[in-house]
């Protein structure tokens, strides 16, 4: 007994393949899973990595099995089965022990859990893991959020089975308790807004410049070769290109149009919002999901509403230099919240860090992260990433196109409002004088809430009140 380096509790995709990863690289797994029916063949379908494996079907047997402190990943449902496991796992387990819980929860729960847990001596380390089934098995990108010691303890571990990029893992400590999850939730959300851009993108060219899926699928195909390469860009000119095999239509013409979600998106709105922000791509990203899945309200609303979409004329050059404006400006919301986040909790977050870690393994990995961490080396002026000069450059020359595709496509009736979005951020961002001031007026006539008047300290009223 006690052979194991780490156990996986939870052997669903991201479980089995995280534990496949681990033997992988030489690590004895303890693996077990609720339903006891998994283990006998996931043990069997791993081959010779079965070695590494070590299963067992009671929760005692697995913890006896783990070497001193014990690790344990939990890859289980966030929320209640969280809560449920820990109340049973805790008793096994001793001080210095270290407890993982590697799904997207809600960071306000690992922070709870982390404030009890340490309570007992254990370590709670909230690990947000990305990069889908291929990239737990092969090398995900990890945010770690935990204890200085348990980062010692996991290092070795994480840093063995990570992504690399360039040769440096992408795995890092964080920051305490929900620093990890927090920036798993936040890359979740530039996951939606980059994703949101992407399909406004191709709704243009299908709807306004009567573009087929395969030659759309070409173009994204060549722009993955340039400066929008990523993950998300790649994918796209495969999905496209991929034929039904029942109908011989393309897939996204067989695919219901209601996009899904489990919250992340939506986590990392209502955090930007708490802390006083307004991560406004994602927002509309999180949005456009949403109405995208009120599909019978739409169909009749396009039988009372209806009305023609017009033609676009801006070139796949100017929609290529739109969504790298767009995505820039997407990103630079994320890191946004995640500077509100990291002072108000006290966190410490290394944007230049995150943004390596994200560089690869994860599913928002893209050639723009190599700029947005120089960018962060050399200096963001209040931490904007807008303001390093690197990027205000690059978003003055893209910024134009931007505009452009947003005008044309209003003007035409096609819905963007990502596209939009990362144009009216911009647009307001770059007037130091807006147009707040009859906001604050109209507050002061109605409620007597009381403004500052410029130049002048102090709270003042406006002289209706005279
Ligand atoms: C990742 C993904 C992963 C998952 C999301 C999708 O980083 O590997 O973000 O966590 O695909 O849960 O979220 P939605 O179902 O909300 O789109």
């Amino acid at each position: 007994m006690a052979r194991a380096r780490i156990g996986v509790y939870g052997l669903g995709t991201m479980g089995s393949a995280l534990a496949l990863n681990l033997a992988e690289h030489g690590f004895d797994v303890a693996v077990t899973n609720r339903e006891s029916g998994w283990i006998a063949p996931f043990v069997q379908e791993a081959g010779p990595l079965a070695d590494h494996l070590f299963p067992h079907e009671k929760l005692e047997e697995f913890v006896a099995e783990l070497q001193v402190p014990r690790i344990v990943l939990f890859m289980i449902p966030s929320g209640a089965p969280m809560d449920a496991m820990l109340e049973k796992i805790g008793p096994l387990l001793g001080p210095g022990d270290i407890v993982i819980d590697g799904g997207n929860a809600d960071f306000h729960d690992t922070r709870r859990r982390c404030a009890h847990l340490s309570g007992n001596g254990l370590s709670f380390v909230g690990l947000g893991i990305s990069g889908g089934e291929a990239g737990a098995r092969d090398g995900p990108s990890m945010m770690m959020g935990g204890s200085e010691e348990a980062w010692t303890a996991i290092a070795p571990i994480l840093t063995a089975i990570a992504a690399r990029h360039e040769g440096e893992p992408c795995v890092a400590r964080l920051g305490p308790d929900g620093a990890g999850h927090f920036a798993k939730t936040v890359h979740n959300g530039i996951e939606y807004a980059d994703m949101q851009i992407i399909a406004e993108i191709v709704g243009l060219m299908r709807n306004g410049a009567a573009l087929s899926p395969s030659e759309i699928a070409a173009i994204f195909a060549q722009w993955n070769e340039g400066p929008l390469r990523s993950f998300l860009v790649e994918i796209t000119a495969e999905v496209l290109a991929e034929r039904d095999p029942e109908t011989g239509h393309p897939v996204v013409d067989v695919i219901k149009d209601a996009a899904g979600q489990k919250g992340t998106g939506r986590w990392t709105v209502i955090e930007a919002l708490r802390l006083g922000q307004s991560a406004s791509v994602i927002e509309a990203a999180v949005g456009a999901r949403a109405w995208s899945a009120e599909k019978e309200t739409r169909q009749a609303a396009e039988r009372v509403l209806g009305g023609t979409l017009g033609a676009i004329t801006a070139t796949p050059e100017i929609l290529a230099e739109a969504f790298r404006a767009a995505r820039m400006l997407a990103y630079a919301q994320g890191f946004r919240v995640l500077a509100a986040a990291s002072e108000d909790y006290g966190w410490a977050l290394d944007p230049g860090l995150i943004a390596r870690i994200w560089r690869a393994g994860c599913i928002i990995r893209a050639e723009m992260l190599d700029e947005i961490a120089e960018a962060f080396a050399g200096g963001a002026p209040r931490g904007e990433l807008i303001l390093a000069p690197r990027i205000a450059r690059a978003l003055a020359l893209h910024l134009p196109a931007l505009r452009q595709v947003v005008a044309e496509a209003v003007h035409a009736g096609h819905a963007v409002p990502a596209l939009s979005a990362a144009l009216a951020w911009y647009d307001t961002m770059r007037r130091g004088h807006g147009t707040a001031a009859l906001i604050q007026a109209q507050r002061d006539r109605f409620g007597h809430h009381g403004f500052e008047r410029l130049g002048q300290a102090g709270r003042h009223h406006g002289p209706w009140w005279d």
